[in-house]
């Protein structure tokens, strides 16, 4: 469900939207969603068009996975950005918070999951420090099979694993990346390694519901079948429901740009669960890398793009709400909430102690932490400030399915609303090139003279 209230006018809330301000963007969004065929046809929107063919292959992905988790202790994912955030995201979602710390029988017997997003080389050397490889296996996760990062991150696990594995080696590497392109498809060719596929016309940021993200959760036991139908029934909802009323996708959309043109150019996304933390690492992702943009589809310079802020209720209450409440007037808030979290812990009574603590005894963990929430809510109304939900009715695989592909969905809408192109990223190809030319990639030589310039300015 998605609660909107706090986004519009009210007797607290005299600065939220109309609802004729709402529907009158009917016509802009009917023209959305043609630009948005458009794209289908053109191969720019597999994430949504590929869906069923990718649910055809869940099966042999499980197949994979169930062979592997028996065979190995540890499953490390190599990736970065949308080649990591996601299978991040789901796993944190949807399996136990202390998975790696559970005793084998209780994790179904299947490996512990980590996932190096980056190249600090403690955390790498201490990561390789607590692993053993012959019992690890590491999927190498890479779309263009060309980043830096993930190059080497392969590089000294390939190495690591060819001296301690001997002719084996290629047992302990999966490489998800694509079909025919990049510099990863051919080593893993030649050395044999287990492959799948990225589809060419899904983006990194959009790719968690492909091999991407299937095949970490699958490995840890993650029900990627519920997943998967989750994802279809938004998916359908999404193409089927007609008007900014019904569509979420458009709904979504629709109030993030009314509350753009107003000068709302930061958006919050705030899980009241956990679970749900690194959900809004993935969201900030996708929001700010599709989103953010110099140019529009006429090539004009425009700068568009709300910041995507990640917080967690009720943590960043104690951080951050001081300043959504009192501070610039410039921020939307999305809370995503859990109706039914899968535990409950009820907070002790005890008589003995000050009177003023013994409204808690008796109550449970998550009434307090509703509690909070609503109160969140409230304190944001009274200070005319535009706060929305996402209702879950509890984190399992099909509604978590269900929540990545709306969120793609209206990341998708808004780019259509922003008349943007939301599926590429010029400004990180810009460091990803100068990267290669300062560690003295080859063909990369003119630029790093232009960076070199640069330094001595
Ligand atoms: O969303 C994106 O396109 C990026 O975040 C990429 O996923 C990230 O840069 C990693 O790229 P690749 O998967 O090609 O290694």
């Amino acid at each position: 469900q998605i609660d909107y209230t706090g986004m519009m006018k009210g007797p607290q809330n005299p600065d939220g939207f109309r609802n004729e301000e709402l529907l009158g963007l009917q016509t802009k969004l009917d023209q959305a969603k043609t630009s948005l065929e458009i794209r289908w046809e053109a191969g720019q929107l597999d994430f949504t068009k590929l869906l069923i063919s990718i649910k055809e292959q869940v099966p042999e992905i499980i197949k994979y996975a169930d062979t592997v988790a028996t065979r190995f202790d540890n499953f490390v994912v190599l990736g970065i950005g949308g080649s990591a955030l996601g299978p991040l995201a789901v796993h944190q979602a949807l399996n136990h918070y202390y998975y790696n710390e559970l005793p084998p029988e209780k994790r179904g017997h299947r490996p512990r999951l980590y996932v190096v997003d980056n190249i600090d080389p403690v955390r790498f050397n201490e990561l390789m420090e607590i692993l053993d490889p012959k019992k690890t296996l590491f999927n190498v996760i890479s779309k263009s099979g060309n980043t830096s990062e993930t190059m080497a991150q392969f590089l000294i696990v390939r190495d690591i694993l060819r001296r301690e594995c001997g002719n084996s080696y290629p047992e302990h590497i999966v490489v998800t990346t694509d079909k025919e392109k990049g510099n990863l498809l051919p080593i893993a060719l030649v050395e044999g390694f287990q492959r799948f596929v990225i589809p060419a016309g899904i983006g990194g940021r959009f790719s968690e519901l492909t091999p991407v993200g299937l095949l970490a959760a699958a490995v840890c036991g993650i029900d990627i079948d519920q997943l998967m139908d989750g994802a279809l029934s938004m998916d359908h909802w999404i193409w089927e429901s007609k008007g900014v009323l019904a569509n979420p996708a458009q709904l979504r959309a629709g109030l993030a740009y009314l509350s753009w043109q107003k000068g709302k150019n930061i958006s919050v996304f705030m899980p009241y669960a956990d679970g749900l933390k690194t959900m809004a690492d993935w969201y900030a992702q996708l929001w700010a890398e599709s989103l953010g943009k110099r140019y529009d589809l006429q090539g004009r310079e425009v700068f568009v793009g709300q910041t995507p802020v990640k917080a967690l209720g009720v943590t960043d209450q104690h951080s951050q709400v001081q300043l959504y409440v009192e501070g610039p007037d410039d921020k939307v808030l999305t809370f995503v909430t859990v109706e039914r979290f899968k535990e409950s812990r009820i907070i002790p009574l005890d008589s003995g102690l000050p009177e003023d603590i013994h409204f808690l005894g008796g109550r449970t963990l998550e009434e307090l932490l509703f509690a909070e929430q609503k109160a969140t809510e409230y304190a944001l109304t009274l200070a005319n400030r535009q706060h929305q939900k996402i209702i879950l009715s509890s984190l399992d695989e099909y509604n978590i399915g269900q929540l990545l592909l709306l969120l793609e969905w209206e990341t998708a809408y808004m780019g259509e609303l922003l008349n943007i192109n939301a599926y590429d990223q010029p400004g990180v190809e810009e460091g990803k090139n100068g990267t290669y030319a300062l560690m003295g990639r080859k063909g990369y030589e003119k630029k790093k003279l232009e960076i070199e310039e640069y330094g001595k300015t």
